[in-house]
């Protein structure tokens, strides 16, 4: 079927030819048209430009006067298959434990993973389902989601199941990553290195044997997994074709970020200690510096130095690290908001970092992030809105009316 949107007041990252990522005072460039149309033929975008320009008919005519059309955001890190919930662990964060403190004491990710274990497949893929159909509506178009709580062989291939499964009962595009060394499980406390010997002998084989992901983690900082511990893992990851993505400095100056670009990692995340060094390591890599604002904000930790990482001319991505324990909301409009009060980033900063560098991000590129000929028709049109600035402005509320994705309408109301 053919979907042409008309008068649509604002054409949000259009592009005649798709771009990799967009970097340093680029950043400040949000390309768009006023008064334009876009013509979607079945799950592609075919043709946009100015509405006086506009000779096309459709199988559907839509109606944007006064809205916006944009790219669908992608979510390049997310930890969206999980059991049950953490609140409880919230509260004592408001009480001023720290992450840290609770992940000794064996809530965190270890809290996650004993709930994990006892919930079945299909339990746990039905849990799930509810959050991407949230995402959904929430204008995310593609989604990155990590393994990570199983921290065993059958655990951490269950999870990828449900992600397989996800991929096949929803039409977001799904891409998958395996982090089994997200947490030392319990039973091999103080026995990390045959921890990391499990995950590398048993657990990447059997994954990569199945095809389950695309990608391979590491929790690379302080208190959980050492720089040659990643070493090992995405040593062994690369043998199979996983690249890497790695999680790196949210607690410390782990090493973490030259590591995953020594490994050239797609993407290292979080960042929050990165100094000039790190900065260094990144210029002229092809390493995505992603920046996870809502666990930052949820953790009330220090923020990553967004503006000199741009200054230096680096490009950043914005995702929303959604998970139980540090960011239990995927809302990417709340992560735009908090770019730009938290990291004072400006609008089209934040826009170009939820939609081209996130697609890059989670390797793609060459179909998401922009409206551009030949692309996935994956796009969200937002209520009747001033302007783009308007949706980080507005922190919280959903201003997203309408959602397409593949080419078709998704029904909002559920
Ligand atoms: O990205 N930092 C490590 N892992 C997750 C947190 C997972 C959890 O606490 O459940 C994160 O923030
Ligand atoms: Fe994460």
């Amino acid at each position: 079927m053919s979907i042409l949107i008309k008068n649509i007041k604002q054409l949000i990252q259009v592009e005649d030819e798709s771009v990799r990522w967009v970097a340093g005072s680029d950043m400040s460039k949000l390309p768009l048209l006023k008064d334009a149309f876009l013509l979607l033929d079945k799950d592609e975008i075919v043709d946009f430009g100015l509405m006086k320009d506009c000779k096309y008919s459709a199988d559907m005519e839509i109606d944007a006067a006064g809205k916006l059309v944009f790219p669908s955001y992608c979510d390049s890190h997310t930890h969206l298959v999980y059991a049950g919930s953490r609140e409880i662990e919230y509260i004592d964060k408001i009480k001023g434990l720290s992450y840290e403190e609770i992940a000794k004491r064996g809530g965190g990710i270890l809290n996650s993973s004993k709930l994990l274990h006892d919930t079945s497949e299909d339990e746990l893929f039905e849990q799930s389902f509810k959050r991407i159909q949230e995402i959904i509506r929430l204008g995310t178009g593609a989604v990155e989601i990590k393994s990570g709580y199983g921290l065993n062989p059958q655990d951490e291939i269950k999870m990828l199941r449900v992600i397989r499964r996800l991929q096949e009962a929803s039409p977001i595009t799904i891409v998958s990553t395996f982090l089994g060394a997200h947490a030392v499980p319990a039973e091999y406390k103080g026995r990390q290195s045959d921890y990391v010997d499990m995950v590398i002998n048993e657990m990447i084989p059997q994954i990569a044997s199945e095809g389950l992901a695309d990608y391979i983690d590491v929790f690379c900082d302080k208190g959980f997994f050492t720089v040659e511990d990643t070493e090992r893992i995405l040593m062994a990851g690369m043998k199979y074709g996983l690249r890497a993505k790695i999680h790196a400095n949210e607690l410390d100056f782990s090493g973490g970020i030259q590591t995953g670009v020594k490994y050239n990692a797609l993407s290292v995340d979080h960042l929050e200690f990165t100094g000039d060094e790190e900065i260094t390591s990144l210029l002229d890599s092809e390493t995505m510096p992603t920046l996870l604002p809502g666990a930052a904000f949820f953790l009330g930790m220090i923020d990553p130095p967004a503006r000199k990482m741009i200054q230096a001319g680096l490009p950043l991505a914005l995702a929303s690290d959604f998970n139980p324990g540090s960011s239990p909301s995927g809302n990417m409009s709340f992560i735009a908001s908090l770019g730009c009060i938290k990291l004072r980033l400006l609008p089209e900063e934040v826009f170009n970092a939820t939609t081209k560098n996130t697609a890059y991000a989670m390797g793609l590129d060459a179909t998401h992030g922009s409206i551009c000929k030949g692309k996935k028709a994956n796009i969200f049109i937002t209520k009747e809105i001033p302007g783009y600035e308007f949706i980080p402005y507005s922190f919280g509320s959903n201003l997203i009316e309408q959602v397409i994705l593949e080419g078709k309408i998704i029904p909002m109301s559920r």
